[in-house]
């Protein structure tokens, strides 16, 4: 459909805007489904005793994801600039404090600092979609411990692949918002999904799944501790892409008469299915093999390849796999970049090109030093953490957390009402309880998980 978008009431500059509500669903689920789901969500459930982790995952995602999903969507509609940008123009229009634009300087920053390390481990995983087209050679799982210990030690072949995914990265963003953000997902997305479904499918046929079903669904209340609600929390913002400009970002594209409740939620639903999917076939494959949960970062590269040596076809279906990670991650990593683009595109008056080769440069800097952290200064640690902790543990734990609770705070507390209720446009009893959820509900969660973390709670 054509013709949306021509009824900006905003006074705001031509704004690129998504063709149609199919284009923003699939940018948006293009952002949220990625490394986390593939990669993270099953290391996360297996370092934090399994089910527990899934339980309070699931129940982050349903009373502040959600919420705040369409709130983050909300803002950016709204405010039509970039995180910053959008942040001032909400304030002025609620004759705010000046210190609600510190959700969009949060923001950029944090999504600066995500990319730096997501890029690194997207890395990992063009190496192993390289190594997965030659085929995965059988061995035992020793064997691929060590060849992906060894593939850490090495920084020259990190940075390479680092380098590559950046270059990936940018260039989609050098196309725009339309011809290159929205046209990669249409391409990638599908794709994804038919992928995904066919190794589902496949796998059902193939592994140890009521081992992995067990694992991640038998709740086992003795596994649950503070660690693992502050973890499942952080998790659940860091899969949805929240807090950090990026849904503001996606939004301000978005035209005025898509209804943000309904694609937000089908965002979340796509993002969790993909999750637990990548959750049952990686554990499903992690117990017939007998190994480790708690792996950590490297469960995803040491079991599959393991799985993909020994079954039949194993070298095709390890290759679309890998594909499929890929794509994951590259329309994950678009995200990031744009926050920072259109920020410096709107405050510097920098052309697109210009404002895409300062944050790349930028941010691949700051990953040659993660690629650096695991091998030769892995000695550097604050409080114990080597950069590449460090980062994900400041960014998803923390930086985000935060910025929801003011983001949440912000919309339902600040804004005026009938503002928000006018762009989130829901009606009757569906706005209330959203915009009471928001007030209370997500804020008081987030503040009692810090809370608990910090030992207040006991
Ligand atoms: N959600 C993505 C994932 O699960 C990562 C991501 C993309 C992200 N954009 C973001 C995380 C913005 C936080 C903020 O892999």
């Amino acid at each position: 459909m054509s013709g949306e978008g021509q009824v900006q009431a905003q006074a705001s500059v031509a704004r690129a805007h998504w063709s149609s509500r199919w284009g923003f669903f699939l940018v948006t689920v293009g952002s949220a489904v990625g490394l986390g789901n593939i990669w993270k969500f099953p290391y996360m459930t297996g370092s934090n005793g399994g089910s527990a982790f899934v339980l309070v995952y699931l129940a982050c995602i349903l009373i502040i994801g959600v919420p705040l999903l369409m709130a983050e969507t909300l803002l950016g509609r709204r405010g039509q600039a970039s995180p910053v940008g959008t942040m001032r123009a909400l304030v002025a229009e609620a004759g705010a404090q000046r210190f609600w634009v510190v959700i969009g300087y949060v923001g950029i920053i944090g999504s600066f600092l995500i990319l730096a390390f997501y890029s690194v481990v997207a890395g990992w995983v063009l190496e192993y979609t390289w190594q997965a087209a030659g085929g995965f050679a059988a061995a035992s799982k020793e064997v691929f411990a060590q060849a992906f210990a060894d593939l850490l030690a090495n920084p020259a072949r990190l940075i390479f692949w680092h380098s590559l995914f950046m270059a990936m990265t940018a260039v989609v963003v050098l196309g725009g918002v339309t011809a290159g953000i929205e046209r990669a997902n249409k391409i990638m997305m599908p794709g994804l999904f038919a992928i995904l479904l066919f190794l589902v499918g496949y796998g059902a046929y193939a592994a140890d799944l009521p081992a992995a079903w067990r694992f991640l669904f038998h709740f086992d209340a003795s596994a649950l501790n503070r660690g693992v609600l502050f973890a499942a929390m952080g998790h659940a913002f860091f899969t949805l892409s929240l807090g950090m400009g990026a849904i503001i970002t996606y939004g301000s594209y978005l035209d005025r008469d898509t209804s943000i409740p309904k694609i937000c939620l089908q965002v979340a639903v796509a993002d969790t299915v993909v999750a637990l999917l990548a959750g049952l076939s990686i554990f499903s494959v992690v117990f017939a093999q007998g190994l480790a949960p708690e792996a950590g970062p490297g469960l995803l590269l040491q079991t599959l390849p393991l799985a993909f040596s020994q079954m039949p076809g194993g070298q095709a279906i390890g290759f679309l796999f890998f594909v499929l990670v890929v794509f994951a991650a590259w329309t994950s990593s678009i995200s990031l970049l744009e926050p920072s683009v259109t920020l410096l595109v709107e405050r510097f008056a920098m052309g697109r090109r210009q404002a895409v080769l300062c944050v790349t440069l930028a941010i691949w800097l700051l990953g040659v030093a993660v690629a650096f952290s695991f091998n030769d200064w892995k000695g550097f640690s604050l409080f114990g953490l080597g950069l590449f902790d460090l980062l994900d543990t400041a960014t998803t734990k923390f930086l985000m957390p935060l910025a929801g609770l003011l983001i949440a705070l912000f919309t339902a507390w600040v804004m005026r009402r009938a503002d928000v209720a006018e762009e989130i446009g829901l009606r009757g009893a569906a706005f209330v309880f959203w915009y009471r959820v928001l007030a209370f509900v997500s804020p008081v969660a987030i503040l009692i998980i810090f809370l608990h973390v910090l030992g207040v709670l006991g």
